[in-house]
């Protein structure tokens, strides 16, 4: 793509001004990782600079931009990046929050708005989505993933790609996507961030790459390699990983860029000096270096020592230009630099009604006994807790071009929808956690969390006053924004303990309880399961959190969220997931067998599986039926199933379609999420959902003749399969087909 163009331009530059295409600086404003860049302006007229990202502001990215154009020799223009992760200054649900609407639609309407509004301040390209399936919640970046499935997290990706780029990177509202962090980053040991990963290749073809895979099908622009390594050498440094298996398996043609100081790291990693970790990054198939600048620094001298090679250089120089070429900088270095869109279309009404409309699909029912809610909108409600009123924890991690003073408090929303129907009495109730020094730890962009300094007796006396003078209590607690997110992990993943207490107190007052839980991280909500009537998780809904909570409490937006990673009974489940093995001593009842695989002290199943979520109506499932249950070669399966509203309530379905493959050449899933469609039916309605299943649905990445020797095939083998369909992972009818090669007739 634009060859001639490249190699006339190409043919003018130095080697240093190659390698300068190949460095990305941080400008500074917001800080997203430890070191930071300096002398940028220099640099920029030296011709030593590619990109920029971290710079915030119109006027700012139009002077760096003039700068390059004007003043450096050849004027190749800088491409601008940011992290706009979910949404810019619209902000949606964080990604996991976003994974749970299962509505494709919405979460590729959510990637184009913030594209949209991005494109418009300036920013060219983002680093997003975060594709990373994560089975830990210990992990804090789980709350910016896809979740734990492999399809799912396909489909996610491959939305969020189209929505950024829209097939169009020539127009001046669409921006590159780049799908981060290439690869298994979510796979860390411990959940500690920045660890070790270590997996089989068997494990990481089937579970762990397909969502990047969805990016690179939809034309991702750019990839980000991770920090971890893979088989002993980092990502960053993996010739197989970024060589081997993405450009030529699977045929990405944009460019790789490093994640922050990743090359640099390589150094820690026990890879090498500088010099030694930016060849090897090279040479893996890295275009572009992130802040370290062992590339700016150490490629000329490798180079003279024969270490890399001039075309290696020249490959990585190429694949830069060719992004700024396919995005139209060279023919208007500012052509996202327009003052009249930037006025206009960031944080558009419209854009917060959507936000508003996402955020509520996102919020997941945990339990509602006794149809505790929606609540009536009438009598005294005491919203209670440190997300009660608060605006800068809505918006949630990685919101970085977030005015969060705009954000929409939930005593804001409750007023919003209510007006002075309804009388909302407020407390604190509780510091989001004990320790003043964690406070600090998780401060937002540097701000510190607001902390009460009353005792923690003080405070939760003066919720019970207000709780007692209400008719019922929203206990809106949990996590603050910064408690999950990079470099958040945790090894508690329950409610901290003051803010346990203080819910304690308000279940005695014998009021009802709704618990509004905050969370980037699935929690261990056991204690709350058997002890609150009501509890509706709501991740960090962006903007518009405190309207869209406001909207399904008083019932105006019946909740359809569905869990996209399993909720755990506890810590010492984790890892656990639904798609797991059978191993070989799988237990036969309930729980608890001996010498059979299971815990002593809990049942293997988790607390909310993988695709459940609640509604204020019912849904049933009958009728289910298949096209046939003894199937040849390419012929489809047509499985079908009537699904019946029967509460007293509109609402929205996610229908599940999951298959067992009974016998494999190597050991498959107990169950695989394989089609799924969300519904809307009518109070009363019912519908026929049909889904076809072909071949291709059975296919699977194993070793043939289960000779782990061989090199792994994606194939389907003919056999039993079992095919499961319900209203999530747990909760499925099936029935048993057989699929062969050849008729057996
Ligand atoms: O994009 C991020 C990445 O996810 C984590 N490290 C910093 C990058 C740039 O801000």
């Amino acid at each position: 793509r634009y060859d001639a163009k490249i190699d006339s331009l190409m043919n003018l530059m130095t080697i240093d001004e190659k390698i300068g295409q190949l460095n990305l600086p941080a400008a500074g404003d917001i800080s997203t990782g430890l070191a930071q860049s300096s002398g940028i302006a220099v640099k920029i007229k030296e011709g030593k600079v590619g990109g920029l990202f971290n710079i915030r502001g119109l006027d700012k990215i139009r002077e760096a931009q003039r700068v390059a154009v004007e003043e450096s020799r050849l004027g190749i223009p800088l491409i601008f990046a940011m992290d706009v992760i979910h949404g810019y200054k619209t902000v949606f649900p964080i990604p996991i929050g976003l994974s749970c609407t299962w509505d494709m639609d919405m979460i590729r309407e959510s990637a184009r708005i913030a594209a949209n509004e991005a494109t418009a301040d300036g920013i060219a390209w983002t680093f997003s989505p975060m594709v990373d399936i994560s089975r830990d919640p210990r992990w804090g970046r789980i709350a910016e993933g896809v979740g734990e499935d492999p399809y799912l997290g396909y489909q996610i990706s491959y939305a969020m790609v189209k929505g950024y780029q829209s097939d169009d990177l020539t127009k001046n509202n669409t921006m590159m996507a780049c799908v981060k962090h290439f690869a298994l980053y979510g796979a860390s040991e411990a959940g500690r961030d920045y660890n070790t990963v270590d997996m089989s290749r068997i494990r990481m073809f089937n579970e762990y790459l397909p969502p990047y895979k969805g990016a690179v099908d939809a034309g991702v622009g750019s990839v980000m390699a991770s920090f971890n390594e893979i088989d002993g050498i980092p990502a960053t440094g993996n010739k197989w990983l970024m060589t081997d298996l993405l450009r030529e398996r699977w045929g990405f043609d944009g460019f790789i860029v490093t994640d922050y100081t990743g090359i640099n790291e390589m150094i820690a990693h026990g890879m090498g000096d500088l010099q030694q970790v930016s060849a090897l990054a090279l040479k893996a198939g890295i275009d572009m270096d992130m802040v370290g600048e062992g590339f700016l620094t150490t490629l000329k001298k490798s180079l003279e020592e024969g270490k890399i090679k001039e075309e290696d250089i020249d490959k990585a120089c190429r694949r830069i230009l060719e992004a700024k070429y396919m995005l139209g900088l060279f023919d208007d270095p500012y052509k996202y630099m327009d003052e009249n869109r930037s006025k206009t279309e960031i944080f558009t009404e419209e854009n917060r009604k959507k936000a508003r409309e996402i955020a509520a699909n996102s919020f997941v029912l945990l339990k509602n006994d006794n149809n505790t809610l929606p609540l009536a909108k009438e009598g005294t409600i005491a919203l209670i807790g440190p997300m009660a009123d608060n605006r800068e924890n809505m918006p949630g991690t990685w919101s970085v071009a977030a005015d969060f003073k705009n954000s929409v408090s939930v005593l804001d929303g409750l007023k919003n929808v209510v007006g002075s129907d309804v009388e909302i009495l407020t407390a604190r109730g509780a510091n989001f956690v004990k320790d003043p020094k964690l406070d600090e730890r998780i401060s937002v962009f540097g701000k510190p969390t607001y902390r009460d300094s009353r005792s923690e007796e003080e405070m939760i006396k003066e919720a019970v006053e207000i709780a007692d003078k209400s008719d019922v209590i929203v206990a809106a607690i949990g996590e603050s924004s910064e408690m999950s997110g990079e470099s958040s992990s945790r090894t508690s993943i329950k409610i901290p303990k003051t803010q346990r207490n203080l819910l304690k107190e308000l279940l005695k007052t014998g009021k009802p309880v709704i618990l509004v839980v905050f969370t980037g991280r699935p929690l261990d909500l056991s204690w709350e399961d058997e002890n609150v009537p009501a509890i509706l998780n709501v991740w960090f809904g962006g903007t518009e959190t405190g309207n869209a909570i406001a909207d399904v409490l008083f019932g105006d937006v019946n909740p359809s969220g569905k869990l996209s990673v399993t909720f755990p009974r506890n810590i010492g489940q984790v890892p656990i997931f639904y798609n797991h093995k059978n191993t070989g001593r799988p237990i036969t009842k309930e729980w608890f067998q001996k010498f059979k695989s299971n815990y002593l002290d809990v049942p293997n199943t988790p607390l909310y599986p993988f695709g459940y979520g609640l509604s204020y109506t019912n849904f049933e499932y009958s009728d289910m039926s298949l096209s046939s249950t003894d199937l040849t070669g390419d012929a489809s399966l047509e499985v079908s199933v009537q699904v019946t509203n029967s509460g007293p309530k509109d609402g929205a379905e996610v229908v599940q379609l999951y298959i067992r493959d009974m016998v494999g050449s190597t050991t498959r899933p107990v169950k695989e999420l394989k089609k799924f469609e969300k519904i809307f039916l009518k109070a009363g309605e019912s519908r026929e959902v049909k889904f076809n299943l072909t071949t291709k649905d059975l296919e699977y990445y194993t070793y043939p003749d289960s000779d782990s020797g061989k090199e792994l095939v994606k194939i389907w083998e003919p056999g039993e399969f079992e095919i499961m369909i319900g209203t999530n992972s747990a909760d499925t009818q099936s029935e048993m087909i057989t699929w062969n090669k050849k008729s057996s007739k």
